[in-house]
């Protein structure tokens, strides 16, 4: 329910107020002065204020000056008596959200509050969301704690209070994204917007119009104008992601962006001041693409002064454990799931496997892996086709030994019996699958009397 604190130093004003307010479902509190309100305030941390203008003490656009800064403010909505215009200009000027001049209109005033309810609902719900976003890509939440890993990070902390540029390397899935997205939101200009654009994904013809924006008549189909993502992202960060993509031609013009931090829209005359900070991402070397004569110099040397590396995950295996655990929360948090963790046999699986998707890879191997699994665990078998693994080694890996033990004999007996199965009773093929020498298997084959098909086998030498 919405709070609503009424000041009125006329006590009549404030018990018609209060019956108005409450009949549409709001709470409301009343004061009698300035003062006494901004202790409400304080307190309560209203949604809207209705205050009237003059009163004994403070008036009602000095409040608007005295509201702490740490509290959300509430939109405040002065009461005037008619004819006192330049105050009410003042007021609006310091932030008030609207004025009612008395007598006050019941309609009028139910449609003002409501007006400024409705705002306030809007502000707190850009902070929640706000506030969700800060949550997502604190710098916790990038996890890696392995030497390749901690390096990298320790340059992201230095840069991130700084609004400099940043070149971010890595091979795909490795967490460029993320990283740069998490400079943004614990930056000075967190507050400010954060777009991304993917130069490998856009036309050429298109890149130029989408980041420097155009006037009508710009070309052929430029009916109106068009603000660029520079212009959009102003106070913010744009990420260029794939720079290494970017056309020759407009690789001089972002050039000149990083030197003189102004734009110019295709077909516009003036220059346009723009303050963004670009973070550039690449999954090319681009001293490569230098020497191919594909990248500019110039805007190589610019761009790499903050390097950021991103290591792939299979130089980083002893970061595995961390991401299994990490990725496990989040789906079982997702799926409603209660998985622990994984087998010895899937980690050691995962420490095994190149990864060449990297973390988008293994996120996606784990998320899958959570929702199918059946115990609380999850094991070989949930991951195996993702890995491509072979089921021999799944076997082995994953086999439970059960409360009253198992006979070893048995077990060796019933191994050599499936080996022999699947090598079509070929006992030089079945001794390979199991990995002994054909002397050893030959001799357990006549240890445990089975019959091998001796047309196509010789007795050992
Ligand atoms: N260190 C990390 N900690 C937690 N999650 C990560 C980490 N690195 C990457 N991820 C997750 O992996 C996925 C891929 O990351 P991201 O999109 O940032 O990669 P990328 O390098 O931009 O990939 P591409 O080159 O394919 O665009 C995302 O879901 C991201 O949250
Ligand atoms: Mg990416």
């Amino acid at each position: 329910m919405a709070v609503i604190i009424v000041i009125d130093d006329e006590h009549l004003q404030q018990e018609i107020l209060k019956t108005i307010l409450e009949d549409e479902g709001y709470e409301v509190h009343a004061a009698s002065s300035a003062e006494e309100g901004l202790e409400l305030i304080k307190t309560l941390n209203p949604d809207v204020v209705l205050t009237d203008l003059k009163m004994g003490g403070m008036t009602g656009v000095q409040l608007l000056d005295t509201i702490p800064d740490d509290i959300i403010k509430p939109a405040v909505i002065i009461m005037t008596a008619f004819g006192t215009i330049p105050s009410v200009v003042e007021a609006m000027k310091k932030g008030a959200f609207d004025y009612l001049t008395k007598p006050l209109e019941k309609d009028v005033t139910v449609i003002a509050v409501k007006k400024a309810v409705e705002r306030m609902e809007l502000l707190k719900e850009n902070i929640r969301l706000k506030n969700a976003l800060f949550e997502k890509f604190k710098m916790d939440g990038i996890i890696g704690r392995s030497k390749k890993m901690s390096e990298a990070m320790d340059i992201v902390k230095k840069v991130t209070p700084t609004m400099v540029t940043v070149l971010i390397y890595g091979e795909s899935g490795t967490g460029k994204e993320l990283v740069a997205r998490a400079i943004h939101y614990n930056s000075p200009g967190k507050t400010g917007p954060f777009t991304a654009i993917n130069c490998a994904a856009i036309p050429e013809n298109l890149i130029e119009s989408e980041l420097f924006g155009y006037e009508p008549g710009a070309f052929t189909g430029a009916t109106h104008r068009k603000i660029g993502l520079f212009e959009s992202t102003d106070k913010g960060t744009l990420l260029l992601d794939e720079i290494g993509d970017l056309p020759f031609l407009t690789q001089t013009k972002i050039l000149r962006v990083l030197q003189d931090k102004e734009i110019r829209r295709l077909g516009g005359k003036d220059s346009i001041k723009v303050n963004v900070r670009i973070i550039a991402a690449t999954n090319k070397r681009l001293e490569k693409e230098v020497s191919a004569g594909k990248f500019r110099e110039d805007l190589y040397y610019r761009l790499k002064v903050v390097t950021v590396e991103l290591p792939p995950l299979r130089e980083r295996k002893e970061d595995v454990p961390l991401f299994v655990s990490f990725f496990i929360d989040k789906y079982n948090q997702e799926f409603g799931k209660r998985v622990k963790g994984a087998s010895e046999g899937a980690i050691k699986a995962f420490m095994d496997y190149h990864w060449p998707g990297n973390i988008r890879q293994f996120e996606s191997v784990i998320e899958r892996a959570v929702l199918m699994c059946d115990t609380d665990i999850v094991n070989l078998n949930d991951i195996r086709g993702e890995l491509h693994l072979p089921a021999s080694e799944t076997a082995i890996t994953d086999m439970q030994i059960p409360e009253k033990g198992i006979n070893f004999e048995e077990l060796e007996k019933e191994l050599i019996k499936k080996a022999m199965l699947k090598a079509n009773n070929v006992a030089a093929k079945a001794a390979r699958l199991l990995g002994m020498s054909y002397k050893t298997f030959w001799y357990r084959l006549e240890k445990f009397g089975i019959q091998t098909d001796s047309s196509k086998e010789d007795s050992p030498p």
